[in-house]
Protein backbone atom coordinates (compact mmCIF):
# COMPACT_ATOMS: atom_id res chain seq x y z
CA UNK A 1 0.00 0.00 0.00
CA UNK A 2 2.96 2.36 1.04
CA UNK A 3 4.89 1.44 -2.17
CA UNK A 4 1.81 2.02 -4.46
CA UNK A 5 1.66 5.50 -2.68
CA UNK A 6 5.31 6.15 -3.00
CA UNK A 7 4.67 5.04 -6.92
CA UNK A 8 1.94 7.23 -7.48
CA UNK A 9 3.55 10.08 -5.79
CA UNK A 10 6.60 9.70 -8.03
CA UNK A 11 4.85 9.35 -11.08
CA UNK A 12 2.60 12.66 -10.13
CA UNK A 13 3.03 14.97 -12.98
CA UNK A 14 5.25 17.76 -10.29
CA UNK A 15 7.71 19.86 -11.97
CA UNK A 16 11.39 18.47 -11.40
CA UNK A 17 12.12 20.83 -8.14
CA UNK A 18 14.49 19.23 -5.52
CA UNK A 19 12.21 17.88 -2.41
CA UNK A 20 13.49 19.19 0.45
CA UNK A 21 11.62 16.25 1.94
CA UNK A 22 13.39 16.36 5.43
CA UNK A 23 11.84 19.11 7.71
CA UNK A 24 15.37 19.47 9.08
CA UNK A 25 16.22 22.53 11.37
CA UNK A 26 19.94 21.99 11.18
CA UNK A 27 20.41 22.99 7.25
CA UNK A 28 18.74 26.33 6.91
CA UNK A 29 18.38 27.05 3.48
CA UNK A 30 17.33 30.84 4.29
CA UNK A 31 18.16 34.24 5.76
CA UNK A 32 15.71 34.15 8.94
CA UNK A 33 16.56 30.24 9.56
CA UNK A 34 19.75 30.71 9.42
CA UNK A 35 20.20 32.84 11.95
CA UNK A 36 18.12 31.28 14.07
CA UNK A 37 20.12 28.24 13.65
CA UNK A 38 23.40 29.90 14.38
CA UNK A 39 21.70 31.73 17.59
CA UNK A 40 21.16 28.15 18.72
CA UNK A 41 24.25 26.55 18.48
CA UNK A 42 25.78 29.80 19.98
CA UNK A 43 23.50 29.05 23.26
CA UNK A 44 24.22 25.06 22.81
CA UNK A 45 28.13 25.93 22.93
CA UNK A 46 27.86 27.84 25.96
CA UNK A 47 25.00 26.14 27.90
CA UNK A 48 27.19 22.64 26.37
CA UNK A 49 30.42 24.09 28.17
CA UNK A 50 28.13 24.87 31.15
CA UNK A 51 27.19 21.15 31.65
CA UNK A 52 30.45 19.91 31.05
CA UNK A 53 32.16 21.64 33.35
CA UNK A 54 30.05 21.11 36.54
CA UNK A 55 29.17 17.53 35.13
CA UNK A 56 33.27 17.06 34.99
CA UNK A 57 32.95 18.35 38.05
CA UNK A 58 31.04 16.28 39.81
CA UNK A 59 32.08 13.13 38.30
CA UNK A 60 35.78 14.59 39.83
CA UNK A 61 34.93 14.70 43.23
CA UNK A 62 32.71 11.28 43.17
CA UNK A 63 35.85 9.81 42.09
CA UNK A 64 38.54 11.49 43.83
CA UNK A 65 37.08 11.50 46.92
CA UNK A 66 35.16 8.31 46.87
CA UNK A 67 34.74 6.47 50.34
CA UNK A 68 38.09 4.66 50.77
CA UNK A 69 38.32 1.41 52.99
CA UNK A 70 40.62 3.16 55.82
CA UNK A 71 38.51 6.42 56.03
CA UNK A 72 38.75 7.95 59.34
CA UNK A 73 34.40 9.01 59.07
CA UNK A 74 35.14 10.78 62.64
CA UNK A 75 37.86 13.52 60.72
CA UNK A 76 35.85 16.08 58.58
CA UNK A 77 37.85 17.14 55.40
CA UNK A 78 39.15 21.03 55.75
CA UNK A 79 35.68 23.18 55.54
CA UNK A 80 35.17 26.58 54.16
CA UNK A 81 33.00 29.57 55.39
CA UNK A 82 32.03 32.90 54.16
CA UNK A 83 34.50 33.03 50.83
CA UNK A 84 33.58 36.39 49.28
CA UNK A 85 36.12 35.45 46.30
CA UNK A 86 33.74 32.02 45.61
CA UNK A 87 30.65 34.14 46.21
CA UNK A 88 31.20 36.63 43.82
CA UNK A 89 32.74 34.44 41.30
CA UNK A 90 29.66 32.18 40.99
CA UNK A 91 27.00 35.14 41.20
CA UNK A 92 28.77 37.50 38.50
CA UNK A 93 29.73 34.67 35.69
CA UNK A 94 26.46 33.29 35.31
CA UNK A 95 25.25 36.64 35.13
CA UNK A 96 27.80 37.57 32.43
CA UNK A 97 26.45 34.53 30.57
CA UNK A 98 23.31 35.21 30.53
CA UNK A 99 23.59 38.56 29.73
CA UNK A 100 25.68 37.73 26.42
CA UNK A 101 22.55 35.20 25.74
CA UNK A 102 20.07 38.17 26.05
CA UNK A 103 22.30 40.38 24.22
CA UNK A 104 22.87 38.22 21.28
CA UNK A 105 19.03 36.65 20.71
CA UNK A 106 17.97 40.44 20.96
CA UNK A 107 20.25 40.88 18.18
CA UNK A 108 19.16 38.21 15.76
CA UNK A 109 15.75 38.55 16.55
CA UNK A 110 15.55 42.63 16.01
CA UNK A 111 17.44 42.43 13.07
CA UNK A 112 14.79 39.45 11.23
CA UNK A 113 12.11 41.26 12.51
CA UNK A 114 13.05 44.97 11.37
CA UNK A 115 14.65 43.80 7.93
CA UNK A 116 12.76 46.55 5.43
CA UNK A 117 11.25 44.39 2.19
CA UNK A 118 13.74 45.31 -0.88
CA UNK A 119 11.72 46.09 -3.96
CA UNK A 120 10.90 43.16 -5.37
CA UNK A 121 9.12 41.45 -2.38
CA UNK A 122 5.95 39.30 -2.95
CA UNK A 123 3.56 39.73 -0.04
CA UNK A 124 0.78 36.98 0.75
CA UNK A 125 -1.74 36.36 3.43
CA UNK A 126 -1.69 32.96 4.64
CA UNK A 127 -4.50 31.88 6.84
CA UNK A 128 -5.13 28.96 8.99
CA UNK A 129 -8.06 27.24 8.78
CA UNK A 130 -9.25 23.57 11.39
CA UNK A 131 -7.14 22.04 8.88
CA UNK A 132 -5.63 23.48 6.20
CA UNK A 133 -4.18 27.15 4.83
CA UNK A 134 -5.28 29.54 2.65
CA UNK A 135 -3.27 31.64 0.69
CA UNK A 136 -3.50 35.02 -0.91
CA UNK A 137 -2.20 36.73 -3.04
CA UNK A 138 -3.40 40.42 -3.24
CA UNK A 139 -1.40 42.45 -5.79
CA UNK A 140 -1.54 38.81 -7.81
CA UNK A 141 -5.25 38.39 -7.68
CA UNK A 142 -4.49 34.66 -6.88
CA UNK A 143 -6.36 32.86 -4.41
CA UNK A 144 -4.91 28.84 -3.63
CA UNK A 145 -4.81 26.28 -0.33
CA UNK A 146 -1.38 24.60 1.44
CA UNK A 147 0.82 25.60 -1.00
CA UNK A 148 2.81 28.51 -0.74
CA UNK A 149 4.61 29.61 -4.64
CA UNK A 150 7.49 32.20 -3.60
CA UNK A 151 10.49 33.03 -5.99
CA UNK A 152 13.55 32.01 -5.08
CA UNK A 153 16.48 34.72 -3.42
CA UNK A 154 19.62 34.68 -5.25
CA UNK A 155 22.63 36.18 -4.72
CA UNK A 156 22.97 38.93 -7.41
CA UNK A 157 19.24 39.42 -6.88
CA UNK A 158 18.27 38.94 -3.09
CA UNK A 159 14.34 39.16 -2.76
CA UNK A 160 11.88 37.98 -0.42
CA UNK A 161 8.71 36.93 0.76
CA UNK A 162 6.52 38.65 3.37
CA UNK A 163 3.77 36.36 4.86
CA UNK A 164 0.84 38.12 6.66
CA UNK A 165 -0.63 35.49 9.00
CA UNK A 166 -4.47 35.13 10.10
CA UNK A 167 -6.94 32.17 11.57
CA UNK A 168 -10.21 32.09 10.88
CA UNK A 169 -10.79 30.32 13.66
CA UNK A 170 -8.65 28.78 16.83
CA UNK A 171 -4.46 29.23 17.04
CA UNK A 172 -2.15 28.07 14.36
CA UNK A 173 1.48 27.64 13.78
CA UNK A 174 3.59 28.27 10.79
CA UNK A 175 6.53 25.99 11.05
CA UNK A 176 8.78 25.30 7.83
CA UNK A 177 11.83 24.58 9.06
CA UNK A 178 14.65 25.19 6.91
CA UNK A 179 12.93 28.43 6.15
CA UNK A 180 11.97 30.45 9.37
CA UNK A 181 11.27 29.70 13.09
CA UNK A 182 7.41 28.93 13.85
CA UNK A 183 5.03 31.82 14.15
CA UNK A 184 1.57 32.05 15.20
CA UNK A 185 -1.49 32.10 13.26
CA UNK A 186 -3.85 33.90 15.71
CA UNK A 187 -7.37 35.32 15.45
CA UNK A 188 -8.29 38.48 15.37
CA UNK A 189 -4.83 39.34 15.32
CA UNK A 190 -2.19 40.20 12.12
CA UNK A 191 1.69 38.41 12.66
CA UNK A 192 4.07 38.82 10.06
CA UNK A 193 6.82 36.65 9.03
CA UNK A 194 9.27 36.48 5.79
CA UNK A 195 11.11 34.25 4.05
CA UNK A 196 13.52 34.31 0.84
CA UNK A 197 14.55 30.33 0.21
CA UNK A 198 17.92 30.04 -1.37
CA UNK A 199 17.15 26.99 -2.89
CA UNK A 200 14.63 25.94 -5.48
CA UNK A 201 12.48 23.18 -4.20
CA UNK A 202 9.84 22.54 -2.08
CA UNK A 203 10.39 23.14 1.12
CA UNK A 204 7.74 20.90 3.70
CA UNK A 205 6.32 22.65 6.72
CA UNK A 206 3.31 22.23 9.48
CA UNK A 207 1.17 23.41 11.55
CA UNK A 208 3.36 23.68 14.92
CA UNK A 209 0.38 24.63 17.19
CA UNK A 210 -1.95 22.36 18.65
CA UNK A 211 -5.34 23.12 16.74
CA UNK A 212 -7.92 20.10 17.14
CA UNK A 213 -8.21 16.50 15.88
CA UNK A 214 -6.48 16.72 12.32
CA UNK A 215 -3.28 19.48 13.68
CA UNK A 216 -0.95 16.70 12.61
CA UNK A 217 -2.52 16.44 8.94
CA UNK A 218 -2.12 20.32 8.68
CA UNK A 219 0.48 20.06 6.23
CA UNK A 220 1.82 23.10 4.12
CA UNK A 221 4.23 23.20 1.06
CA UNK A 222 6.36 26.02 0.32
CA UNK A 223 7.70 26.21 -4.08
CA UNK A 224 10.47 28.05 -4.37
CA UNK A 225 10.91 29.05 -8.01
CA UNK A 226 13.04 30.95 -9.90
CA UNK A 227 11.16 34.35 -10.34
CA UNK A 228 10.02 33.92 -14.43
CA UNK A 229 8.34 30.28 -13.00
CA UNK A 230 6.70 32.17 -10.51
CA UNK A 231 5.07 34.78 -12.49
CA UNK A 232 4.07 32.30 -15.00
CA UNK A 233 2.45 30.16 -12.20
CA UNK A 234 0.70 33.60 -10.82
CA UNK A 235 -0.43 34.27 -14.23
CA UNK A 236 -2.01 30.47 -14.92
CA UNK A 237 -3.82 31.12 -11.22
CA UNK A 238 -4.94 34.27 -11.71
CA UNK A 239 -7.20 32.55 -14.74
CA UNK A 240 -11.06 31.55 -14.22
CA UNK A 241 -11.64 27.89 -14.41
CA UNK A 242 -11.33 26.38 -17.77
CA UNK A 243 -15.01 26.76 -20.41
CA UNK A 244 -14.59 24.02 -22.36
CA UNK A 245 -18.03 22.63 -24.01
CA UNK A 246 -17.13 18.66 -23.31
CA UNK A 247 -17.13 19.38 -20.00
CA UNK A 248 -20.67 20.96 -19.92
CA UNK A 249 -22.24 17.58 -18.16
CA UNK A 250 -19.86 17.18 -15.60
CA UNK A 251 -20.05 20.71 -14.81
CA UNK A 252 -23.50 20.75 -14.38
CA UNK A 253 -23.37 18.04 -11.77
CA UNK A 254 -20.95 19.95 -9.77
CA UNK A 255 -22.70 23.35 -9.77
CA UNK A 256 -25.88 21.48 -8.63
CA UNK A 257 -24.35 20.18 -5.76
CA UNK A 258 -23.85 21.31 -2.54
CA UNK A 259 -20.27 21.38 -3.18
CA UNK A 260 -21.08 25.05 -4.20
CA UNK A 261 -21.61 25.98 -0.40
CA UNK A 262 -17.88 26.06 0.35
CA UNK A 263 -15.96 25.77 -2.48
CA UNK A 264 -14.92 28.47 -4.95
CA UNK A 265 -13.89 27.51 -8.79
CA UNK A 266 -13.91 31.14 -9.97
CA UNK A 267 -15.90 31.87 -13.54
CA UNK A 268 -18.77 29.09 -12.06
CA UNK A 269 -21.49 29.16 -9.91
CA UNK A 270 -19.47 27.51 -6.98
CA UNK A 271 -18.71 30.56 -4.48
CA UNK A 272 -18.54 29.40 -1.33
CA UNK A 273 -15.49 30.50 0.99
CA UNK A 274 -15.62 27.77 3.66
CA UNK A 275 -13.57 25.18 1.81
CA UNK A 276 -10.37 25.91 -0.22
CA UNK A 277 -10.32 27.10 -3.38
CA UNK A 278 -10.63 24.77 -6.09
CA UNK A 279 -9.99 26.79 -9.49
CA UNK A 280 -6.76 25.30 -10.53
CA UNK A 281 -6.61 21.94 -8.02
CA UNK A 282 -5.13 20.09 -10.43
CA UNK A 283 -1.84 22.39 -10.86
CA UNK A 284 -1.19 21.50 -6.87
CA UNK A 285 0.57 18.42 -5.30
CA UNK A 286 -1.62 17.31 -2.30
CA UNK A 287 -4.94 16.69 -1.69
CA UNK A 288 -6.45 17.42 1.99
CA UNK A 289 -3.34 19.98 2.87
CA UNK A 290 -1.26 17.05 2.82
CA UNK A 291 -2.83 14.17 3.02
CA UNK A 292 -2.73 12.26 -0.42
CA UNK A 293 -0.76 13.20 -3.34
CA UNK A 294 -2.89 14.60 -6.06
CA UNK A 295 -3.75 11.60 -8.19
CA UNK A 296 -6.95 10.15 -9.77
CA UNK A 297 -7.61 7.47 -7.66
CA UNK A 298 -6.88 9.71 -4.41
CA UNK A 299 -9.17 12.34 -5.73
CA UNK A 300 -11.57 10.02 -6.33
CA UNK A 301 -11.45 8.67 -2.78
CA UNK A 302 -11.56 11.90 -1.42
CA UNK A 303 -14.93 13.19 -2.42
CA UNK A 304 -16.44 9.87 -2.05
CA UNK A 305 -15.34 9.78 1.42
CA UNK A 306 -13.06 12.33 2.64
CA UNK A 307 -13.87 11.07 6.36
CA UNK A 308 -11.49 8.24 5.31
CA UNK A 309 -8.39 9.75 4.86
CA UNK A 310 -8.98 12.67 7.39
CA UNK A 311 -11.33 11.75 10.01
CA UNK A 312 -12.72 14.67 11.90
CA UNK A 313 -12.57 17.05 9.11
CA UNK A 314 -15.69 19.24 8.13
CA UNK A 315 -16.44 18.24 4.35
CA UNK A 316 -18.76 15.30 4.55
CA UNK A 317 -19.15 12.53 2.63
CA UNK A 318 -21.86 13.70 0.51
CA UNK A 319 -22.98 9.97 -0.32
CA UNK A 320 -22.80 10.97 -3.97
CA UNK A 321 -24.29 8.07 -6.05
CA UNK A 322 -21.77 6.35 -8.57
CA UNK A 323 -22.97 8.90 -11.60
CA UNK A 324 -22.58 11.98 -9.89
CA UNK A 325 -18.69 11.07 -8.28
CA UNK A 326 -17.52 10.06 -11.88
CA UNK A 327 -19.33 13.37 -13.07
CA UNK A 328 -17.62 14.98 -9.96
CA UNK A 329 -14.14 13.83 -10.31
CA UNK A 330 -14.23 14.42 -14.35
CA UNK A 331 -14.66 18.38 -13.68
CA UNK A 332 -12.28 18.52 -11.20
CA UNK A 333 -9.83 17.14 -13.07
CA UNK A 334 -10.59 19.56 -15.69
CA UNK A 335 -9.08 22.28 -12.94
CA UNK A 336 -5.76 22.27 -14.57
CU1 LIG B 1 -3.44 24.16 12.71
CU2 LIG B 1 -2.33 22.83 14.34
Amino acid sequence: MLALAALAWLQSPTPALTEHRIANIFKPLASPAESEYQIALFSFVITGAIFVAVAGLIIYTMVRFRRRRDDDTRQEPPQVYGSNQIEAAWTVIPILIVFVLIGVTARVVASVENASPPASTVKLTLIGHQWWWEVQYPDFGVVTANEIHVPVSRDGAHTATYLQLESVDVIHSFWVPQLSGKTDLIPNRDNFLWIDPREPGVYLGNCAEYCGTQHANMLLRVIAEERSDFERWAAEQRRPAEQDGQIGEARATFESLSCVNCHTVKGTAAAGKFGPDLTHLMSRQTLGAGVLANTGANLRAWVNDPQQSKPGCFMPSMKLTDRELDQVVAYLQTLK
